[in-house]
């Protein structure tokens, strides 16, 4: 008896699960590879099938020595896993209870140095001190059982238990039915089409690591209003002169200084940025930081007026109540109203996202497309806006038709920007 198939057949359920884990739950894909090679599939996974057919080569006059703490105990007080590596019950607590606090469940592997043998939980949970320690494992097993699932997916919301199951795992918009929680089913942040989630992830690193960057730049640059450069205020003075072109002109209203008072001369000249010597170099900054503040910006705008097409939805619906407790039409009369205000706010969503799409596209043809689309998109969407506002001035079919527009220049952006 080897490492032949009779070996594999006394693979616990627990090594099981970590075989599972490892190929994320695909088990046509496990089943495959494990009859093509099995000790392989169990070394790829990191485990080793519990092997009371294996014989141990420990010496006869082993030292009774725990590896790690170098005390001298008797033979049996040690334990291994199938690697081998034997250390004293008391070690072994010891590092199974410092992982497991910090959080492990699946990933507690064997204490040896260069093993990465992963401990089974069968293993793992005699060696936890206490029903607390133990639950908690429990906890997060189930948690990376459920991660590492190809299929499923924990609901992101506040406390929220719910497991999400989907037949086909790609990054699409899920809801949790509990918590009513909306995100992306594969990387679980805010859901973000036509953005993809590696790109929306690098979006919204970059947004928290530049906002005082961009907040500040908001508040310290402006253009030009000759030739367009960005401009940095860097100190009191309001009268600025262009490091391009030399215009001179004033922060405050950007009219030309040569029409402004005497008020303001004691000001000299404007001084470029000390810390950035070479001119090239602090150009391509501020070509970099104007690109990123013309789509943060937008990003930033559109979320806000989502905030307060929210509040709009609010009325709405407070509205409907009104009308209908007034015998004035019914529910079903006044629901389109409804209905727009929440197609807007799907718009508006769609739209918000675009913007870090455009961000990273590299310039083109294929750019063009895209900013003519969102461009079209923008417009019908501020057009509905615009109209959800004022619906008492607008016909039902007015506002009807101005919907059905802008959802089709959603579905069109999508179709050729996201869906490919
Ligand atoms: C299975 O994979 C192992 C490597 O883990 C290799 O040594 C062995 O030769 C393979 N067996 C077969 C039958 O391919
Ligand atoms: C300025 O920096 C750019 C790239 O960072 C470099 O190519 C260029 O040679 C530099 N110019 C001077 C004058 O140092
Ligand atoms: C606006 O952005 C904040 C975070 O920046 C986010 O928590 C919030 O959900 C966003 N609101 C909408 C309506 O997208
Ligand atoms: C909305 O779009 C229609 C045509 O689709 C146009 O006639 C109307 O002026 C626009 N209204 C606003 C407020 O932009
Ligand atoms: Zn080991
Ligand atoms: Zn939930
Ligand atoms: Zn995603
Ligand atoms: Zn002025």
């Amino acid at each position: 008896c080897g490492w032949g198939i009779t070996c594999i057949q006394t693979v616990l359920p627990a090594v099981a699960k970590l075989v599972l884990v490892h190929f994320h739950w695909q088990v046509s894909l496990i089943l495959d590879r494990y009859e093509s090679n099995s000790s392989l599939l169990m070394s790829d996974a990191l485990v080793q099938p519990s092997s009371t057919c294996r014989t141990l080569t420990v010496s006869p006059i082993c030292s009774l020595q725990c590896g790690v703490c170098l005390q001298v105990v008797r033979r049996d007080a040690l334990l291994a896993l199938p690697c081998q590596h034997s250390f004293c019950k008391a070690c072994w607590e010891q590092h199974c209870t410092v992982l497991v606090k910090d959080g492990l469940g699946v990933g507690v592997s064997c204490m040896a140095q260069d093993c990465s043998l992963q401990m089974p939980e069968d293993f793992v949970l005699p060696l936890l001190p206490g029903e607390e320690l133990k639950d908690k494992y429990r906890r997060y097993l189930f948690r990376d059982y459920v991660e590492s699932h190809f299929q499923l997916q924990l609901c992101p919301g506040a406390d929220c238990p719910i497991v999400i199951q989907v037949e086909e795992p790609r990054a699409r918009r899920v809801q949790c039915s509990r918590c009513m929680e909306v995100f992306c089913f594969k990387c679980r942040q805010m859901y973000h089409a036509p953005t993809d989630c590696p790109t929306i992830r690098k979006w919204l690193t970059k947004c928290a690591d530049d906002s005082e960057t961009a907040n500040y730049i908001s508040a310290h640059t402006k253009d030009c209003p000759k030739c367009n450069i960005c401009i940095e205020k860097n100190g009191g003075c309001n009268h600025m002169q262009c490091s391009k072109c030399k215009h001179d002109f004033c922060w405050m209203c950007l009219g030309d200084w040569k029409t402004h008072g005497s008020e303001y001369y004691e000001c000299s000249r404007y001084k470029e940025n000390p810390d950035i010597v070479n001119q090239s170099q602090q150009a391509q900054a501020r070509e970099a930081l104007k690109k990123y503040l013309f789509y943060f910006e937008r990003w930033e705008n559109h979320n806000k007026s989502l905030q307060l097409e929210a509040q709009t939805y609010q009325r709405i619906q407070e509205k409907i109540q009104e009308r209908v407790m007034n015998n004035l039409g019914t529910w079903i009369d006044w629901q389109y109203l409804q209905n727009a205000a929440k197609l807007l706010a799907k718009c508006r969503y769609t739209l918000q996202y675009t913007y870090p799409y455009a961000y990273y596209m590299e310039s083109g043809p294929r750019k063009k497309l895209f900013e003519y689309q969102q461009a079209q998109l923008e417009a019908e969407i501020e057009n509905l806006s615009w109209k959800v506002e004022r619906a008492d001035s607008y016909e039902r079919g007015d506002l009807e038709n101005q919907m059905h527009i802008a959802e089709q220049r959603r579905r069109t952006l999508l179709k050729d920007f996201h869906d490919t």
